[in-house]
Order: C-alpha cells, then structure tokens, then sequence
C-alpha cells in the first residue's frame, strides 16, 4: 500500500503519471464529469490547521469522483491529545478508505501512515507540502506546454511549500534557485533529496534580483507559515527585501509568470499589483489543486 507524504518516496516515472493523470481528470471534468471511480469511498480529513484550498479540493474531489469525505478539525479528535495518533489511525482506517491529514509535525503524518491500514495524504506539514507541489507543476505544464528546461525562481522562506516545489522541479526538470534570508534557507537536507531527484541546478541565494534573472517561473510563499505566528515581527523584519512587485518582474523572463500557494498576504510577499496582473497564474494554480487532488486519490484509492 502506497501513502503520499513526501515527493521523494515517489519515482519519476509515477509523478509524471500523477501529472497526467490530473491533466486528464481535469479535461474529464470539464468535458460534463468525472467517472464515479470513488463510488462508495470515503476520505477521512484531519485537520490541525486552518484551510480553504486543501479541504475544499479533497472535499469536492471526492465528491466528483463519486465518494465522499469526512471533515475532522482540531477541536474534534485532539489528535495525540484526547488520543494517540496510532489509535486514531487504527479506528479511523478501519472505517474510511483514506486519510488525507494536515498537521504541525512532519513526524506526526509519518506516524499516522505507519498505523494506518489505508492510504494516507500529506495535506500539509510544517517540512513539507506535497499536494501543492502537484497542482504547481500541472499548472506550469499547463501554460508552458512542456518542464524540461524551465528555470523557477523561488523568493522568500526556505519552508514546506519551497521544499515539496524543489523536489517536484527536480523531478521535472526545472532549474530551481532560491532567494532567502539568512536563517531562513531551503535546509541541505532538502537540496540533497532534490539533486538526487534529477539532474537539475538548485541555487540558494541571498539577492531576489539575482535569482530571477532569466527565471519563467517567480514563486513565493507567506513570510509567516502557520503555526510561527510568534514570529511574526521577526520574520516580517527579515523578509522585507523579498517581496515580489512589479519592478522584480520586470527583471525575470519577459514570459514569466507568477505564482503563489496562496493564502498570499498581500502587501507583504507580493503586491497586489502583481498578484492581480496579467503574469499571474494564482487562481489557475489554485483551481487546479482540485485536479491535481483528485489524481492523487485515484491513484491511491481506487
Ligand atoms: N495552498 C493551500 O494549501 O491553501 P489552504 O491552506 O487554504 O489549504
Ligand atoms: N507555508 C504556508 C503554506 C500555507 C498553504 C504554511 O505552512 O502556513
């Protein structure tokens, strides 16, 4: 049984599958609906964070796909609180037919999966975020028509969202270069598992000017990730000078297009100008984490 946790437990080979399996449940969709291949399934959701784009795309994926999901927040299973994750695991898997989880600790969806006796899906945690890493790269294809070659300029935060994009880039073969902040690097770790990916150049930079030169793709991410709220003034101090506006995009590829996880604080990491111009592909990207969702769920669940 196969779990979705990290890119790098993923070959190549089945990424690209996954990839293409989206773009053509996208198309399916689009073309009056999806084949009810879920029928009768269900996907148990865990929640520790707050979400729009994550619960709503499982949610609704698996409604077009045949089944259904249940909603399981913070307050209602206390997970490793009111219960131990390996309990909550057994008796969630014993009733649905995959978890999809979001969660602080990377560890804590490492060891959900390890006591669950079904599928279960990164929704996010604080190392990595997988799901949208997938939906990225759809939409990359999508608008560029092919990968190989491409050149993504990530600026901000070495967080989850960077990590889980530099490993689907390396699968893809995007060049990757990051523009962060001391302290706030892609961590070495991430750029090891993504050069053993594939034979991609990963830059780490300190100069958002000198990362996007030439760059198709600009990429950037909240400054402030959940659960690092405490940080707040520190991080807002320290990424002031990594805010993609206007004239940063003038410096990448004249055919470059924006994008962001979302939710974007605007004003901070990008302005709206930007968020809202004609280079942006935000809301594309958004739409398709539906896509991009439900081809995960297929491949796992049916
Ligand atoms: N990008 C993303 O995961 O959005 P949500 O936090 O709203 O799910
Ligand atoms: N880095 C952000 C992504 C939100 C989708 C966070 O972890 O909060």
């Amino acid at each position: 049984m196969k779990h979705f946790l990290d890119l790098s437990d993923w070959s190549s080979q089945e990424l690209h599958h996954l990839i293409q399996l989206a773009a053509h449940l996208k198309f399916e969709w689009k073309s009056g609906g999806n084949k009810p291949v879920l029928g009768g399934k269900t996907l148990g959701m865990i929640f520790q964070k707050p979400s729009l784009r994550t619960r709503v795309s499982f949610d609704v994926g698996m409604q077009h796909l045949g089944g259904h999901s249940i909603m399981l927040g913070p307050s209602e299973i206390g997970l490793g609180k009111r219960e131990s994750i390996a309990d909550v695991a057994r008796v969630l898997s014993s009733m649905v037919q995959g978890i999809m989880a979001r969660v602080f600790e990377h560890q804590h969806v490492l060891e959900l999966a390890k006591w669950s006796s079904v599928p279960v899906i990164n929704g996010l945690s604080d190392d990595r975020h997988p799901c949208q890493a997938m939906a990225d790269m759809l939409t990359i294809y999508e608008h560029f028509g092919h990968t190989e070659g491409l050149q993504l300029a990530y600026i901000g935060d070495g967080n989850n969202v960077a990590a889980s994009l530099a490993l689907i880039c390396a699968n893809f073969g995007v060049d990757f270069t990051i523009a962060s902040p001391e302290g706030y690097e892609l961590p070495d770790a991430t750029v090891e598992l993504a050069q053993q990916a594939g034979a991609i150049t990963i830059r780490r930079l300190r100069d958002p000017l000198e990362a996007v030169q030439g760059a198709n793709i600009l990429y950037t991410d909240t400054w402030v990730s959940m659960g690092q709220e405490e940080e707040s003034a520190e991080r807002v101090q320290a990424f002031k000078k990594y805010q993609i506006d206007t004239e940063l995009v003038a410096s990448a590829s004249p055919d470059a297009v924006v994008m962001h996880d979302l939710p974007a604080y605007r004003g901070k990491e990008i302005t709206d100008e930007v968020a809202d111009g004609p280079q942006s592909v935000i809301f594309q990207q958004a739409e398709n984490r539906l896509h991009a969702q439900k081809a995960i769920l297929v491949h796992l669940m049916s």
